[in-house]
């Protein structure tokens, strides 16, 4: 059996392909507690559910990084994330009654408090120490956005929740959607780093995407200080586009919204939001967006697609941008094969895709970055280091991050060698603006030209 092969060189070869189970990667794809990547997550703030899924009536049942909980509101206003099953015989905590403090179990009555303390245990005498000795395991909660996150790791190394600048933009706020996604969380997130597929799967599917979105990018990934770059640059007839994404590790990125690419912007951050993926366990996950929602202020004076037409992407009066079609598989079967979307593609790798039997090109390249990078964040915990992006002593200070847009007219190179140093120029002097120099949030507008306007000239000259 020797001759067989995953890929065969012959034609009409199917008969001779190995059909042995693939392989796949438990560093990277397996979640539970104590495993790699598991106490990778365990490290971070992930959102478990949105906020209008917890109620202080009834306690709501959670699956997340392959444990069972508990998620309800006390009486008291406090958000309670225990383990579902009740320490005296293991009823499940779902059908609790909340209290005033935290929950009590409907079987026997054993009280708990959001920490997992015993407050009271009818099971026992008034002397008996069992209220000191147990407690139900519990983890802390806390509320951003519409959603609700949690820190599942040790409590000793709790980092600060972290508060990003671009979560809290001038005339923002957020609307938050929640999908489930039957796969592994690990085919998600890299949906994310693979700038070729926007063109095929979403662009040329006839979904709703400026043209922009048609041209085939550069595209570049680069170490960012919360993670990873994903950069790509577009010729518009005189502009240059860029977009700069940033995946904040290992769960979270910032998805810009998506530019027309017809008047001249720089360091636009409007129009996008925050996607998470976080593992119910190792086959199935959650994906939460955190989008932008925006008053209809026409006078920033950016000159963006945000400015100029807010109709686009606007769906159903909402004010908000990201089409949320395609990302659940809550569409008809038919419609979802005329025109599949990213649910389609990661969901249908399988339930944990095998690298094993991959053939990757150069576009794939922000894939295997990524994985690349989750290994070493894996391997940093567990030999006791933190890994990247957690943060402590904030004291509310927010975290700087480097996500925008950026177009400016840019003359066109006499030829492909010209053009080419044009749009990798282009985005690494952008990249040195706003990870060394002055570009971000707060700059002014008009200062955001200036800068980009002198990028431009520093480029064109060097031709
Ligand atoms: S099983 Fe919960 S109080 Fe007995
Ligand atoms: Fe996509």
């Amino acid at each position: 059996m020797s001759e067989l092969t995953r890929y065969s060189k012959a034609p009409f070869s199917g008969y001779h392909r190995d059909k042995s189970p693939p392989t796949i990667d438990p560093e990277l794809t397996r979640v539970g507690p104590g495993q790699p990547c598991g106490e990778l997550f365990r490290r971070y703030w992930i959102p478990i559910a949105l906020s209008k899924e917890v109620s202080s009536e009834r306690a709501t049942k959670v699956r997340v990084l392959g444990e069972e909980l508990v998620l309800f509101r006390d009486h008291s206003g406090r958000l309670g994330l225990l383990d579902l099953h009740c320490a005296h015989r293991g009823t499940s905590l779902e059908f609790g009654r909340i209290r005033e403090r935290g929950i009590s179990c409907c079987y026997h009555g054993w009280h708990f408090d959001i920490d997992g303390s015993v407050i009271e245990a009818p099971t026992h005498s008034a002397e008996s120490r069992v209220r000191e000795r147990v407690f139900q395991g519990a983890y802390p909660a806390q509320e951003y956005g519409g959603m609700v996150f949690a820190y599942m790791g040790p409590p000793e190394k709790k980092p600060d929740f972290p508060i990003y600048d671009l979560y809290e933009k001038p005339g923002v706020t957020h609307k938050a959607h929640k999908f489930h996604w039957p796969c592994n969380w690990l085919q998600i997130r890299e949906n994310g780093l693979d700038p070729l597929h926007v063109k095929y799967l979403h662009a040329e599917a006839g979904q709703r995407f400026p043209s922009t979105m048609e041209v085939l990018p550069t595209m570049a990934f680069e170490e960012s200080p919360l993670g990873l770059f994903y950069i790509t640059t577009r010729r518009m007839g005189e502009m240059i586009y860029l977009r700069q994404n940033e995946i904040f590790l290992p769960h979270a990125d910032w998805v810009n919204g998506l530019e027309d690419a017809k008047g001249e912007t720089v360091f636009d951050r409007r129009g996008g939001g925050t996607d998470f993926v976080v593992p119910i366990d190792d086959g199935n996950s959650l994906f939460f967006m955190m989008l932008d929602a925006y008053s209809l202020d026409r006078t920033t004076g950016m000159n963006g697609v945000w400015d100029r037409d807010f109709s686009w992407p606007i769906q159903q009066g909402l004010n908000y941008s990201i089409p949320s079609s395609g990302q659940n598989g809550d569409r008809p079967y038919e419609e979802r094969q005329r025109s599949a979307g990213d649910w389609d593609a990661a969901t249908t790798q399988g339930a944990i895709h095998s690298h094993q039997d991959e053939n990757l090109g150069w576009s794939d390249a922000g894939v295997s970055i990524f994985r690349r990078r989750i290994r070493e964040e894996i391997r940093k915990v567990k030999t006791g280091q933190d890994p990247i992006g957690l943060h402590y002593g904030l004291n509310g200070k927010h975290i700087r991050t480097r996500g925008h847009n950026t177009v400016l007219r840019v003359p066109k190179g006499r030829n492909e060698a010209e053009e080419q140093y044009l749009l990798t120029a282009f985005y690494s002097e952008f990249l040195k603006e706003v990870v060394e120099g002055d570009l971000q949030q707060d700059t002014p507008v008009a200062d955001r030209l200036r800068i980009g306007h002198e990028v431009v000239r520093r480029i064109v000259a060097a031709l």
